[in-house]
């Protein structure tokens, strides 16, 4: 029996990794305050049904459906909801079916397949509303994050990168995909919480019917530019991209996107999650890199500055503690944990890094 918040759960022959729970525990926390005895969730990917069983035990909502197309783990999702008492409609079948064929439209909508999310995004846009929160999770960080490039351009029509700044990226061309879909439908996306570890990519999404906003949302994607040679980068917004040689050194400049460069958070989400855990939680130490984070598009990797500049290794906490003396913002990442953040133009960077 495996327990994981107030859930009881037998794993039969359903997918249950005990290290997702990290995302699981987010989840009921971003849900909490959240919802009310009619909200209505949809666990799209239910395998063992842990998912809906600790939304139903653990927040307000009480409307939870779960669905899913495997029949072992349609059972084990029954078996484990009965044992828990948790009452939820829940049905054999595939997301892509079920939006086809329900007038459903849920407040909530959790989609956490094997691999990535795209398959998944345009049905879900079919069962949702106006202020739906979609909680997205992509597991397919080989091809969001270059190591399968092409795959990445094919499915997610983006170019990603290959390097230190892939996994950032990768959560953007994640993002800037749903942007892309939702505004097929005519909702933009605004984006509440995004969460990075080894194997997963967690995004928290909600979204706003109408024209003007679809449109701002996929105007919010654009490109990044980024030097190897310098470390300088330039992102852009739009639909072409002006690549240029490097600004800094001349150098060319390797592109991607097209990816989402809007804010990663919304203050308030963090402070949230901030509060629901308490000092002692295992996860505490990412919820609070989540927090500090200073929310613009792309870090700098202090080991790789030092080597580009040729220099001795310094502590990141050194460059911040000197940009934040001359009055810039800077934190760390949870992208990359020599990383940080800034809006310190790149030759006071350099300078501080120098010092
Ligand atoms: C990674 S597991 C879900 C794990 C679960 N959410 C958890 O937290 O433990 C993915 C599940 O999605 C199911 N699935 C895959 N494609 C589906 C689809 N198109 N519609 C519904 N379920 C699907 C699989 O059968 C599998 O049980
Ligand atoms: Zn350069």
């Amino acid at each position: 029996m495996y327990k994981e918040g107030k859930a009881r759960i037998k794993q039969g022959k359903a997918f249950l990794n005990p290290r997702a729970r990290f995302l699981r525990d987010i989840s009921v926390a971003f849900i909490a305050d959240k919802s009310t005895k009619k909200t209505k969730i949809l666990d799209a990917t239910a395998a063992t049904g842990i998912r809906g069983i600790r939304y139903y035990l653990e927040t307000n909502a009480k409307h939870i459906t779960m669905l899913d197309m495997n029949r072992s783990a349609f059972r084990s999702a029954v078996q484990n909801s009965a044992a828990n008492k948790v009452k939820a409609d829940i049905i054999s079948t595939s997301l892509q079916e079920f939006a086809n064929t329900t007038k459903e439209r849920f407040d909530f909508i959790d989609v956490d397949p094997f691999g990535g999310i795209a398959p998944y995004v345009y049905d879900a846009m079919k069962v949702s509303k106006d202020g739906t929160y979609l909680m997205l999770t992509s597991t397919d960080g080989a091809v969001l994050c270059g190591a399968h490039a092409s795959a990445c351009m094919k499915i997610y029509g983006a170019k990603p990168m290959h390097n230190e700044l892939c996994q950032e990226a990768g959560i953007r061309i994640m993002i800037g995909f749903v942007a892309g879909v939702a505004a097929q439908f005519n909702y933009g996306i605004e984006v509440l919480l995004s969460v990075w570890d080894a194997h997963y990519m967690r995004v928290f999404l909600r979204l706003k019917h109408g024209s003007a906003a679809a449109l701002a949302a996929v105007k919010s994607n654009g490109y990044l530019h980024y030097c190897r040679k310098c470390g300088f980068r330039r992102y852009e917004n739009g639909f072409i991209a002006n690549v240029s040689p490097c600004k800094e050194c001349g150098s060319p400049t390797d592109t991607a996107g097209r990816l989402w460069l809007g804010s990663l958070y919304q203050k308030n989400e963090k402070e949230n999650l901030l509060k629901h855990f308490r000092e002692d939680y295992e996860g505490i130490s990412a919820i609070k890199m989540i927090n500090e984070e200073y929310d613009v598009p792309f870090f700098y990797s202090i080991p790789i500055m030092t080597k580009i500049m040729h220099i001795q290794s310094v502590s990141p906490n050194e460059v911040i503690r000197k940009l934040k003396e001359k009055g810039f913002e800077a934190t760390r990442t949870q992208f990359d944990a020599s990383g940080i953040k800034t809006n310190a133009d790149f030759r006071t960077l350099k300078e501080c890094i120098k010092d």
